[in-house]
């Protein structure tokens, strides 16, 4: 059965980016001119998952005003016969259907997606964390959803990053598969110290999930920093290969991580760089202000 569900959760407290995000939710912070989960909406979308449900904590209510219609301002810049600014304003809104539901207190990942289980009816559905953002050139989503087709099981996708990194990830142990680009995953620890790590292969934050991940997760203690670990529900899944177990898809493009500060600067940097809009005026001046540094 095809994947047409999205699950995004954005509960998190955004503790990395203080004070910015005292009042304002971490998901809304602007990469160039778009809120960072526009971004991963639109991935999804393009990926052909335009069900989304959004897992919320407090604080959240301007994530679900952006992705609504704002008839006034609509209203507004089609007077002004502003066009371009008025489909910027409606692609927002028009993007997906999105659902909503609160995590009520901030137990962990783990805890965050088993709120979607009424939302998916027993489906395979796909998980996107909203800071992980994938260049659009490179989308691992649709290669994920075909090794989904072939495998039918749980399928994460995994980068090798700096063993020092690897302490900020889901660490996967794996074997080759007949596919390059595809490895069985038969084991994974919830950001390990670089000395227990089974390998330098990091979880990256898109998931494809078969629906008996929530009763693995109903019975998943406590981990990590005391929260539900999504991480450690697969790891059971993984070694008693429950629904198929799990398989790793590496991905080798751009991805930025939007929860830190360094790799935000970054995104969006990059991101202008190849905008038509900013590119051919930002680089040169880069280039230059990188020369004086
Ligand atoms: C979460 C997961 C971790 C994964 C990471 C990817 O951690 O728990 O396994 O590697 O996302 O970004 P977080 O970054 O939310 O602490």
């Amino acid at each position: 059965m095809s994947i047409t569900k999205a699950v995004v959760p954005a509960a998190g407290l955004g503790t990395r980016f203080l004070p910015a995000t005292k009042a304002l939710p971490k998901e809304m912070l602007p990469v160039v001119d778009k809120p960072a989960i526009q971004y991963v909406l639109e991935e999804a979308v393009a990926a052909g998952l335009d069900d989304v449900l959004m897992v919320i904590g407090r604080n959240k209510f301007s994530i679900q005003d952006h992705f609504d219609a704002v008839p006034e301002l609509e209203a507004n810049l089609q007077k002004k016969g502003d066009q371009k600014r008025l489909d910027e304003v409606v692609e927002s809104s028009d993007l997906a259907d999105i659902f909503y539901v609160r995590q009520g207190e901030p137990r962990g990942l783990g805890h965050a997606v088993s709120k979607a289980k009424s939302h998916v009816e027993g489906e395979a559905f796909a998980v996107l964390l909203g800071d992980d953002l994938i260049d659009e050139s490179n989308y691992v989503l649709p290669d994920m959803i075909k090794a989904h087709e072939k495998h039918g099981a749980t399928i994460l996708a995994l980068m090798e990053v700096p063993i020092d990194h690897i302490h900020l990830y889901g660490a996967a142990a794996v074997e080759k598969t007949d596919d390059p680009n595809i490895v069985k995953v038969t084991g994974l620890i919830e950001k390990p110290a670089a000395k227990d790590a089974p390998s330098n292969l990091a979880v990256i934050g898109r998931y494809i999930l078969q629906p008996n991940v929530f009763s693995v997760l109903e019975e998943t203690p406590p981990g990590k920093g005391g929260e539900i670990q999504l991480t450690d529900a697969l790891q059971k899944m993984a070694v008693e290969n429950i629904a198929g177990g799990v398989y790793g898809v590496i991905f080798r493009g751009r991805r930025y991580d939007t929860g830190d500060k360094l790799d935000y600067i970054k995104a969006i940097l990059q991101i202008a760089v190849d905008r038509p809009d900013l590119g051919p005026d930002l680089t040169p001046w880069l280039k230059k202000f990188t020369a004086e540094l």
